[in-house]
C-alpha cells in the first residue's frame, strides 16, 4: 500500500479504510450468494480494492473489471494482488468509460459498483442498469452504493458527467441521488432497489443498494 501512497496513485477512498472496504466488499458478495462459480462484474474496479479480496474466492475466469483509469489498474495489478493469483485466476479487464458490460461477452451473477454512483450522473446510472438487464444471469444482483440526497430534496444531482477522480480529473468530488429517484430509474425498466445496512457491511458514508 505504501507504494501506491508514495506513488499519489488514487487508492479509491481513504487509506485507513483501504482493507475494510475489500472485506466489506467481498461479505456483501457473499452475503447475497457468491460463490466460487458465480461471474462477477466490478465497475471502476480502480486499483482492485475490492478485486484483490473477490478475485481469490472465485475460479479461474470469473472476475471482471473495467477500469477507465490504466495507470491505475496497472498499479494495482503491480501492488495490491499477488501475481502467483492474477496468473490461476486470469481475471479478464477492460478500460471502457462507456459502461460497456458487453465487451467480455459473458454474463453476469453480481455486478458490483462501489463507490461509482456516488460520482456518476443519472445517466451513467441509466447506462449501467441497461447493460446490467443486457448481461445478466437469471437471479443476478448489482450491488452498488451511493450517497442519499437529503430531504426535502437537497443535493440531488441534476448534472451529465461524472464528478470526481477519473481517468480525466485529478479533481475529488461526490455527488448525492435521492431514493425516490434511483426507484424510478429502476422501475422504467422492470427493476427494484432496496437500501441495505448491515454493520458487517458499512464502512465509510455510503449506503449499499441492491439492484434485482
Ligand atoms: C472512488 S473510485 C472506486 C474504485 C473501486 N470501486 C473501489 O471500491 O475501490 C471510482 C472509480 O471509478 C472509475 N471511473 C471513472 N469513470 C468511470 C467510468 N466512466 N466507467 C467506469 N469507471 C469509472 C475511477 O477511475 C475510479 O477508479
Amino acid at each position: 500500500m505504501d507504494r501506491l501512497l508514495a506513488n499519489g496513485t488514487f487508492i479509491g477512498g481513504p487509506p485507513d479504510l483501504f482493507d475494510i472496504a475489500g472485506d466489506c466488499q467481498l461479505g456483501i458478495l457473499k452475503h447475497f450468494g457468491m460463490s466460487s462459480e458465480s461471474k462477477v462484474l466490478d465497475i471502476g474496479c480502480g486499483c482492485l480494492r475490492g478485486g484483490r479480496k473477490v478475485i481469490p474466492e472465485l475460479n479461474s475466469g470469473c472476475y471482471f473489471g473495467i477500469e477507465p483509469n490504466k495507470e491505475m489498474l496497472e498499479a494495482g495489478l503491480e501492488v495490491c494482488i499477488d501475481s502467483s493469483v492474477v496468473s490461476e485466476k486470469m481475471p479478464s479487464f477492460d478500460n471502457n468509460a462507456d459502461f460497456n458490460f458487453g465487451i467480455f461477452e459473458s454474463k453476469f451473477d453480481f455486478v458490483m459498483a462501489r463507490s461509482i454512483w456516488t460520482h456518476a450522473s443519472k445517466n451513467n446510472i441509466a447506462k449501467m442498469l441497461d447493460e446490467f438487464i443486457e448481461w445478466r444471469e437469471p437471479g443476478a444482483k448489482f450491488v452498488t452504493s451511493y450517497h442519499r440526497a437529503r430531504i426535502p430534496i437537497l443535493g440531488e444531482y441534476h448534472g451529465t458527467s461524472w464528478v470526481g477522480k477519473s481517468h480525466e480529473s485529478d479533481e475529488g468530488g461526490v455527488v448525492r441521488h435521492s431514493l425516490r429517484r434511483i426507484k424510478g430509474l429502476c422501475a422504467e425498466r422492470g427493476l427494484t432497489v432496496r437500501e441495505f445496512v448491515d454493520e458487517r457491511f458499512d464502512f465509510g458514508t455510503q449506503i449499499w443498494l441492491i439492484v434485482e
